[in-house]
């Protein structure tokens, strides 16, 4: 996790946190809000070796996977997605989805996590009797009995492949809309490798989604030169954008003033080269131009990050003091699709409360 020169910020660290350690720790206590996150992205390698332990002897083709570091030299983008050959093979039945939707929540509640919104494809595998229908409802599932226990608070969004048909994209739309009522369901989402296609091809999958009261996100400028695919998403009017590392001035400022917030996925950035470094990245234009955005981990496995650690890195480029980060993290609640305003009061208690306890 050591990709920021450390050396740069240590006098800052000293005068505002004590030591990195101590940053450290205020970083996993502040509560905070994680509203992009892949579950097959996130799941740990520990994770991974243990659902090939569990299964090996049934499947012995598994015996030789072996998941140490997702992440080799020169890593970039174009390797990135085919990742997920792998993981998905992990997780092509419904049992292994369950014991990795349990464990990332787990993880995610262990780093301070208070609320998060979930997402994930749902797949069929008609050999293992797992269907998009069953994949999704398995999530439910595991999301209410973590809901219960109290430590963190689970919502969901249903995400759609780029590269699917029109008809693909939209049985995963009536899916999300059929599942509304669970409370839990609360989008859907567009990811998948930036090769996928144009937009335009499953852009009304996604207006059928706002149109019966789904939040829409979107994977939003990821690579340069998209500008077409860009317009086209923004003609959709969706809640909130991901990535946008290359989105153009007239996007990010119609954003700004629609309250559109960017899901900033900053070590994700670094690791896929999208951004050249921590420095560089553009959530200093963000804080300059008063854009509103929230700080995310996109998949926390592959990039072995943590969230605690996204806010430190935050912290420490722009010199952020306690307060100052609590205040970034606090305004992620604005940005959260579940419109339920039960909830959204219950989360600013648990800010409120935080805010008495330790800053003042
Ligand atoms: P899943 O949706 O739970 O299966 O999570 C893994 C999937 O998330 C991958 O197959 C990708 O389609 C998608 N994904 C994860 N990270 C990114 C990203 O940075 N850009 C686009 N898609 C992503
Ligand atoms: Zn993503």
């Amino acid at each position: 996790m050591e990709r920021l020169d450390k050396a740069k910020y240590d006098d800052f660290v000293k005068e505002n946190y004590g030591s990195w350690e101590e940053f450290r720790e205020y970083c996993v206590k502040l509560p905070k809000i994680e509203l992009h996150a892949h579950l097959n992205g996130s799941i740990t390698p520990k994770t991974m070796n243990e659902l090939i332990e569990q299964r090996k002897d049934k499947e012995p083709d598994l015996a030789n996977f072996s998941v140490k570091n997702y992440i080799q030299p020169n890593f970039q983008l174009e390797d990135f997605f085919p990742l997920f050959n792998t993981v998905y093979r992990l997780t092509d039945n419904i049992k292994s989805i369950e014991y990795i939707a349990r464990n990332v929540l787990e993880e995610f509640s262990n780093d301070g996590v208070r609320y998060i919104e979930l997402r994930s494809t749902p797949r069929k595998n008609t050999e293992k009797g797992m269907t998009k229908q069953s994949y999704a409802e398995t999530l439910i599932s595991v999301i209410n009995e973590v809901n219960k226990k109290g430590n963190i608070i689970v919502r969901l969004i249903l995400s759609i492949d780029r590269k699917s048909t029109l008809e693909e994209a939209m049985e995963t739309v009536n899916l999300a809309i059929n599942l509304k009522s669970s409370g839990i369901v609360v989008g859907v989402d567009m990811c998948g490798n930036t090769n996928g296609g144009a937009f335009s091809r499953i852009k009304p999958a996604f207006e059928y989604a706002k149109k019966n009261g789904l939040g829409v996100t979107l994977h939003v400028a990821e690579i340069p030169n998209s500008r077409e695919d860009n317009l086209e998403m923004k003609s959709v009017l969706p809640d909130r954008m991901g990535h946008c590392t290359y989105l153009e001035d007239d996007i990010l400022k119609w954003a700004k003033d629609n309250k559109v917030a960017i899901e900033t996925c900053i070590t994700s950035n670094i690791i896929c080269r999208t951004v050249k470094s921590y420095e560089t990245h553009p959530f200093t234009d963000y804080i300059k131009n008063g854009q509103p955005f929230t700080i995310c981990t996109d998949d926390k496995g592959v990039f072995n990050c943590d969230l605690s650690n996204e806010y430190l890195i935050f912290g420490a480029i722009n010199n952020y003091n306690k307060k100052q980060l609590f205040e970034i993290s606090k305004k992620s609640i604005n940005y959260i699709m579940c419109k339920d305003n039960e909830l959204k009061r219950k989360l600013k208690e648990i800010w409120d409360n935080f805010e008495i306890n330790n800053l003042n």
